[in-house]
């Protein structure tokens, strides 16, 4: 089916958030070793980041190393270090082209020094950058996040400089990661796990979630495209009922 022209520019999500999920299964199905298949998801990350930019997606981010991904075998997380710190610099004149700035969410100083070195270069290069923000979550997991914000607000309080009763959706909101970002309404999780893994817990409140069997190196441009057309077809109700919508 042709998706992208049943797509309606007026009603896109403005942030799309993915759990880029599958690539070790993928690998093991051509033979290959898991690292394989994080090379090969590379591609999957250049065409979907093009296509949301192209389409006038405003924020995508993805999820890129899990806290709990530090728990797996040191040579597969050296190995995504190496990969990652080669991909931002020899992607970075790509978004630059685009207009794509990019941006980091997660406990970044926990990455090995060139990682830190390579995302700050990037950063900075592509800050201008005003077509769609890309926002790598790294090192990130939600309870994390939640706890470093409930840390920095019990700091805000012991000295003085807020109140107990001051604490609203909109504090708690501007002291975790993704303060400025609006909320996702569209999650995609390829592979066909039905789980959140510890991803923006609080930022998917309300998202609609989109589960594909597609492991993420064959996640094209048209797969991208249906998830956003099943999208349009929900009916987002926030606590309403169907009839109030209408
Ligand atoms: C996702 O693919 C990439 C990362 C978590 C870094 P996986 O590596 O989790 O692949 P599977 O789930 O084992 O197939
Ligand atoms: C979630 O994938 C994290 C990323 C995609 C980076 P995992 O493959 O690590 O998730 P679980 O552990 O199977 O839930
Ligand atoms: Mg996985």
């Amino acid at each position: 089916m042709d998706f992208k022209n049943k797509i309606d520019l007026n009603r896109l999500p403005k942030h799309i958030a993915i759990i880029m999920d599958g690539n070790g299964r993928w690998a093991k199905q051509q033979g290959e070793q898991r690292i394989f298949g994080h090379h090969n998801g590379v591609s999957s990350v250049r065409e979907t980041t093009e296509t949301a930019a192209e389409l006038g997606v405003k924020y995508l981010t993805l999820y890129a190393f899990s806290t709990e991904n530090w728990n797996r075998p040191k040579e597969e997380v050296e190995a995504l270090m190496e990969l990652l710190v080669h991909t931002i610099s020899k992607e970075t004149p790509t978004l630059l082209k685009n207009g794509i700035k990019l941006e980091t969410i997660g406990d970044i100083d926990s990455l090995p020094r060139s990682c830190i070195y390579e995302l700050n270069e990037a950063k900075k290069a592509t800050a201008a950058g005003d077509r769609m923000t890309l926002i790598l979550a790294l090192s990130y997991s939600a309870k994390w996040e939640i706890i470093r914000a409930v840390q920095q607000i019990a700091e805000a309080v012991k000295d003085g400089s807020m109140q107990p009763n001051e604490i609203d959706e909109s504090v708690f909101a501007s002291k975790l990661c993704t303060a400025g970002i609006p909320d996702p309404e569209l999650m995609i999780r390829t592979s066909g796990e039905h789980r959140i893994s510890n991803f923006l817990l609080w930022q998917l409140s309300y998202a609609e979630f989109y589960f594909t069997e597609v492991l993420w190196p064959d996640f094209r441009k048209e797969d991208l495209y249906a998830a956003i057309y099943d999208y349009q077809n929900r009916e987002r109700r926030f606590g309403k009922t169907s009839e109030q919508i209408q």
